[in-house]
């Protein structure tokens, strides 16, 4: 190799290893690696110098200073760089380090059960459903009495109703937190009347103690259909679409009698377990079955209350809980973790939409 080349690679080695420079460290590094007097690189080229005669000295003595020259400004520019990124980060100003791999931003996730709402919302907006919003804060009339629920009849009882207000001069307080979201229907049926076809997702509250599997505010989705003509095989139908949309196509549904004030012929609808998909499990306490929801053929008191002629209308209603749906769908232990926001059980759903 002729000396100049040999000039040539060390250089070109310098330029590379200057790019990596990051750290005040590094910057030590590479300072002592080429000018250091005893053992740098510069220094030793120059040792060589010496050694050499006439026109090799001169060729080899030209190329050496022109590199000297280029590494002693290229190590000032490296200390400045580096001194530059120290006081930036002394600052708090963060220097940028482009070398290091991107930091991941810090993204949020849906809340369990807004995730299992808004799948429920998408199932029904598929089948034609709109959606209805209402006031948590009721009235006796929405919540009870248009719902043919009669004035002090015993079915009032049986949602451990919260009121707002009241006291010994003031028995019958004016508003009640509402204990489902069927009032939402009764306004949605008065302001628009037949045909109609909603849901109604809110916050409901019940006079429960908190426990694995009570709380007392918790989530609803009601459903109303009117139309002329609607029968209970429309009701059927919907329901199965609706856990057939959520849970899986191979979902069967069961419906039973049951007894709501502002339904006629009322029902709860099963839905066959999706854990053991009938066999028995924990989840359907061994019976196979999942009690989901209640529905019924809306009452025509209640059609009546709301200005529809119940002899040429017909509607069904139902209603379900989302808390229990998430529950059960994502398989949690305990209804508490829903309501305690702790990021580590929310963090797990990141995926939900
Ligand atoms: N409103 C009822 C409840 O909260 C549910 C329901 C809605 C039942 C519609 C039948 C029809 O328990």
């Amino acid at each position: 190799m002729t000396e100049p080349r040999a000039v040539d690679e060390l250089l070109a080695a310098f330029r590379r290893e200057a790019a990596g420079v990051i750290s005040r460290a590094d910057f030590e590094a590479l300072k002592g690696k080429y000018v250091n007097r005893e053992r740098g690189l510069v220094p030793a080229l120059f040792a060589r110098l010496k050694t050499l005669t006439g026109e090799a000295k001169a060729e080899l003595g030209k190329s050496a200073n022109l590199a000297k020259r280029e590494i002693e400004a290229g190590l000032a520019a490296c200390e400045e760089s580096v001194r530059a990124a120290e006081e930036a980060a002394r600052e708090g100003r963060g220097a940028i380090d482009v070398t290091l791999p991107a930091r991941g931003v810090p993204r949020g996730s849906l809340h369990p059960i807004t995730a299992t709402r808004r799948q429920i919302e998408a199932v029904f907006e598929r089948l034609g459903f709109s959606i209805a919003d209402g006031p948590e804060l009721e009235t006796d009339f929405f919540n009870f009495a248009a719902l043919n629920f009669p004035p002090d009849h015993p079915a009032r009882d049986t949602q451990d109703t919260l009121v707002v207000g009241g006291s010994p001069a003031d028995p019958k307080p004016e508003y009640l937190l509402r204990t489902h979201t069927s009032p939402v229907q009764i306004r949605a049926l008065m302001a628009h009347g037949a045909p109609i076809r909603i849901i109604c997702p809110g916050r409901v509250y019940r006079k429960d103690e908190v426990d694995a599997t009570h709380s007392p505010v918790f989530h609803q989705i009601e459903g109303l259909v009117v139309d002329r003509g609607i029968t209970m095989a429309h009701l059927k139908g919907t329901i199965e679409a609706f856990l057939r949309g959520l849970f899986g196509r191979e979902t069967e549904v069961r419906f039973t009698c049951s007894y709501f004030p502002f339904v006629e012929p009322g029902a709860q609808a099963a839905m066959t377990c999706f854990l053991c998909r009938g066999a028995g499990c924990r989840t359907c306490k061994s019976s196979g079955w999942i009690e989901i929801l209640g529905a019924g053929m809306v009452h025509p008191n209640v059609l009546r209350v709301c200005g529809v002629d119940p002899e040429v209308h017909s509607g069904f209603a139902f209603g379900t809980g989302v808390d229990r749906l998430a529950f059960l769908k994502y398989g949690v232990p305990d209804l508490r973790l829903f309501f305690e926001n702790d990021v580590r059980f929310l963090e797990q759903f990141r995926g939900a939409s």
